[in-house]
C-alpha cells in the first residue's frame, strides 16, 4: 500500500492550504475592513475640496453661483419671521431650483445639501410650521457650512491670493534674480551665519554678515509693495527695523554675550518673521502643495 502515505500526506496538505487560505481570507478582509475605516476618517478630515469643485473656483463659476443660492435661501428666513408663508413658498421654489442646479453642477453638493433635506424645509412651509421650518433652515444652514468648513478655505488660499512664487526680485548683494523663497533663504543664511561667526568670536565677520542680513531684509520689504497697494503697520515696520539696529550694536562690542545676542534674535524672529509666516505661509504653500 505505497499510496496510503501519499493520501495522507495529500489529505493533510489540503486541509492545510484549506486553513490557511481561510485564514489568508479572514486576514485579507480584517485588513479590507481596517483600511475603510481609516479611508473614511481621512476622507472626513480631508474635507470637501476635490478638483472639480477647484476647477469651478479656478472658473470664478462658483462665487456668483453661491450668491444666486444664499439669495433665495436668505429670502426664505425673511418670510418665515415675518410670517408671510405664501413669500416663503414663493422663496423656496427658487432655492429648490437653484439647489438642482448645484447639484448638476458639482457632485459634491448632495453630499452636504441632499435633496431631502431641502424637500423636508418645503414640507415645513406647506404646514405653516413655524418651529419645524425654523429647524429645517438651520439644518441647511449646518449643511452649507459642512462643506465652507474645509472648502472655501482652500478656495481662497488657491485662487484668491496673489501668487509669492510669481514673485521675482533682485538679491541686493549678489545682483542674481532670485524667486521669493530663495530671497528668504539668502536672508535667513546670512542671519545665522552672522550668528554663528559671534559665537566663535569672529566679531568682525559677524559684523561684516549682520549687515548683510540688514541690506537683505531692507531689499525683502521692498516686495511689499508688489502685493500690498496700501502701507502695512507690521513686520517690516519702524519697530522691527528698530530690532535689528539693537542686535547690530549688540553686535559692535567685541564680546558681544551669547545669552544677550541670542535673547534679541529669537525675540525679533518672534516679532517680525514668524507673525509674517503665519498669515502668508499658508496661501503660499497651499498653492505650492498642489491638490
Ligand atoms: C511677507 C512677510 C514675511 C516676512 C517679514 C518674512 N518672511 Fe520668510 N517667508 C515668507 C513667505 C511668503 C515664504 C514662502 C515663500 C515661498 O515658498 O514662495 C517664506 C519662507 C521662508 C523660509 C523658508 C524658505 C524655504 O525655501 O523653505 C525661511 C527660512 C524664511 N522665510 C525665513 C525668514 C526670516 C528669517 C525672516 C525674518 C528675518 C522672514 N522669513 C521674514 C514671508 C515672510
Ligand atoms: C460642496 C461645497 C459647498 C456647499 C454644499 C455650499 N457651498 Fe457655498 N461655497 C463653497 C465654496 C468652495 C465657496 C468659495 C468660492 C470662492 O471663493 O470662489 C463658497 C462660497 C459661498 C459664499 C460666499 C460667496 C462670496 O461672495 O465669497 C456664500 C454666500 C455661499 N457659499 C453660500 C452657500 C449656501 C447658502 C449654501 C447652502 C445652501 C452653500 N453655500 C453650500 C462651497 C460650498
Ligand atoms: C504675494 C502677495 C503678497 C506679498 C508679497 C505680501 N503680502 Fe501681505 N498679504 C497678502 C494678502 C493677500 C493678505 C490678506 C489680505 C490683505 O490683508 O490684503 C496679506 C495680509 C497681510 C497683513 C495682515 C493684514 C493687516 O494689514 O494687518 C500684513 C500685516 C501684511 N500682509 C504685511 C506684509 C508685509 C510687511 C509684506 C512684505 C514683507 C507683505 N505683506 C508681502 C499678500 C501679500
Amino acid at each position: 500500500m505505497r499510496w496510503f502515505p501519499w493520501v495522507v500526506v495529500s489529505v493533510l496538505l489540503l486541509v492545510g492550504v484549506g486553513c490557511s487560505s481561510n485564514q489568508q481570507v479572514a486576514d485579507l478582509t480584517r485588513q479590507v475592513e481596517e483600511l475603510k475605516a481609516e479611508n473614511e476618517v481621512l476622507k472626513s478630515k480631508g474635507g470637501s475640496y476635490t478638483p472639480g469643485i477647484d476647477s469651478l473656483v479656478k472658473q470664478g463659476a462658483l462665487k456668483p453661483a453661491m450668491i444666486e443660492t444664499v439669495l433665495p435661501y436668505v429670502g426664505v428666513i425673511a418670510s418665515v419671521s415675518a410670517g408671510d408663508w405664501e413669500g416663503a413658498q414663493g422663496a423656496f421654489q427658487q432655492f429648490k431650483q437653484q439647489t438642482s442646479k448645484m447639484n448638476g453642477m458639482m457632485g459634491e453638493w448632495s453630499e452636504h445639501v441632499s435633496p431631502e433635506l431641502v424637500d423636508s424645509l418645503g414640507a415645513t412651509l406647506s404646514e405653516r410650521d413655524k418651529e419645524a421650518a425654523e429647524e429645517g433652515i438651520k439644518a441647511i444652514r449646518e449643511a452649507c457650512h459642512g462643506c465652507h468648513q474645509t472648502a472655501m478655505v482652500e478656495a481662497q488660499q488657491r485662487h484668491h491670493w496673489p501668487e509669492f512664487e510669481a514673485i521675482l526680485s533682485e538679491d541686493p548683494i549678489n545682483q542674481d534674480e532670485l524667486s521669493f523663497a530663495e530671497t528668504m533663504w539668502r536672508m535667513e543664511l546670512s542671519l545665522v551665519s552672522s550668528l554663528g561667526l559671534a559665537m566663535q568670536g569672529n566679531a568682525e565677520g559677524a559684523r561684516q554678515g549682520f549687515k548683510e542680513f540688514e541690506t537683505r531684509f531692507d531689499a525683502m520689504s521692498q516686495t511689499c509693495s508688489i502685493c500690498h497697494t496700501t502701507e502695512r503697520m507690521y513686520y517690516v515696520d519702524k519697530e522691527s527695523r528698530t530690532r535689528l539696529s539693537a542686535i547690530a550694536k549688540l553686535l559692535e562690542s567685541p564680546n558681544p554675550a551669547p545669552d544677550a545676542l541670542m535673547g534679541t534674535v529669537t525675540g525679533m524672529a518672534e516679532t517680525t518673521c514668524d507673525p509674517c509666516h503665519r498669515v502668508h505661509l499658508p496661501a503660499a504653500y497651499t498653492q505650492q502643495r498642489g491638490l
